[in-house]
């Protein structure tokens, strides 16, 4: 049976070479980065060298750059830790955001905070008058992700930066999604913190990072031994961090190829989908070069995903974050997609080991299964 991976903003296979750097760390390597000894001290330099390509990765420092265990811990602490430290006020969230970002701004409530989240349009852009008129309204943090994990449609992030910081506010971006798939430079994008990830990026799971503009005030979430420069203590996770620093170079090396590989397949699977009348969402914004998420009216997303996953096609049908629930994507809803188009919504995102074989063959299978499908729904009509 064909086994093709089109899930890669779920996770990615670790990189062979991300691996072998990997097993030394959790072989023979076994110092602990805060110990005095040569194996304290080793460990200790292999984290400053990851921390250095991270931060090259994003345009940053690598002082600036805080290791956590997930994007999703690195999100909980730019938006628990940030407003935490602000006087009680709003915090604003895209209304596509990530649920670890905005059940964070939710969980902030209990502590006299108002989560508060931006329309987006109906290509899940946020949109920038009805942020600067929610600006006027005592703010302690807002935050719009880079790229959309079920979409891929881009935001303008230093454009929302600058009417954030206009108004003396303070500005995060999730840009989980982003790293490895566009060009991110923090310094451009002009917020005060960002959230990266490694496992997207064909790095370890279990190692993410929050970058931070050193000048702002920030709380932990875990108080302890003072690593991470006190904001999140905790033994590091030496082989996931010196994994994901080279991952992050691997991703910088190679990324003008994974565009332009990525895109050429998208393009070529996007063809075929409107050729079956498929509607793509997002299609006329900005969006990641890998990923294509859309619905065929009239067939029940879930039920095309096992369909397809038995055909040997591993595809979502929203985020993996909630795929056990069967609620349409919040993310459309929010784009103002019907319901029931909604509910049919798969997701496609592409990586570098795909072919144009695997895409050509994918459509003929999704077209066998959507003439099957309706074909039995027909006869239970
Ligand atoms: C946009 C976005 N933010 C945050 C996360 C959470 O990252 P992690 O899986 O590292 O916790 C994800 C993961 O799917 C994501 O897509």
């Amino acid at each position: 049976m064909n086994s093709v991976y089109f899930d890669h903003n779920a996770t990615t296979q670790i990189d062979s070479r991300v691996l072998d750097a990997m097993l030394p760390w959790m072989r023979t390597q076994s110092g602990n980065p805060s110990s005095r000894h040569q194996f304290g001290r080793a460990a200790r330099e292999a984290v400053a060298q990851a921390r250095a390509q991270v931060a090259a990765a994003c345009g940053a420092q690598a002082n600036q750059v805080v290791f956590t265990s997930s994007g999703t811990e690195a999100n909980n602490l730019a938006i628990k830790g940030i407003a935490g430290y602000q006087a009680a006020g709003q915090i604003l969230y895209s209304a596509v955001e990530h649920p670890c970002v905005s059940r964070s701004a939710v969980a902030m409530q209990a502590h006299g905070y108002q989560a508060l989240s931006i329309p987006v349009d109906s290509q899940g852009k946020v949109d920038a008058t009805q942020l600067a008129a929610l600006l006027k309204q005592p703010t302690s943090l807002v935050s719009v992700m880079l790229a959309n994990n079920e979409t891929g449609v881009l935001q303008d992030v230093a454009g929302l930066a600058n009417l954030v910081r206009a108004q003396g506010r303070i500005m995060h971006t999730d840009a989980v999604q982003a790293l490895g798939k566009i060009v991110l430079n923090f310094n451009e994008l002009n917020v005060h913190a960002m959230t990266v990830s490694s496992h997207k990026i064909h790095g370890p799971q279990g190692a993410a990072a929050l970058i931070l503009d050193k000048r702002l005030d920030i709380q932990p979430l875990i108080n302890g031994g003072g690593q991470e420069r006190g904001l999140r203590s905790g033994t590091e996770n030496v082989a996931a961090i010196v994994g994901f620093g080279l991952a992050c170079e691997l991703a910088s090396q190679d990324l003008a190829h994974y565009q332009s590989h990525t895109l050429s397949l998208r393009t070529q699977l996007e063809a075929g989908l409107n050729a079956m009348n498929a509607v793509i969402f997002g299609s006329q914004a900005a969006r990641l070069p890998n990923t294509s998420f859309f619905a065929i009216d009239g067939i029940e997303g879930e039920t095309l995903v096992m369909a397809l996953d038995r055909k040997g096609y591993a595809v979502a049908s929203g985020s993996a974050c909630s795929s056990d629930s069967t609620e349409p994507s919040a993310v459309l809803l929010a784009m103002g997609v019907e319901e029931d188009l909604a509910r049919g919504a798969i997701r496609v995102s592409l990586g570098t080991q795909n072919t144009v074989q695997q895409v050509a063959a994918f459509l003929q299978h999704l077209q066998q299964e959507i003439n099957r499908l309706k074909q039995l729904s027909a006869m239970a009509a």
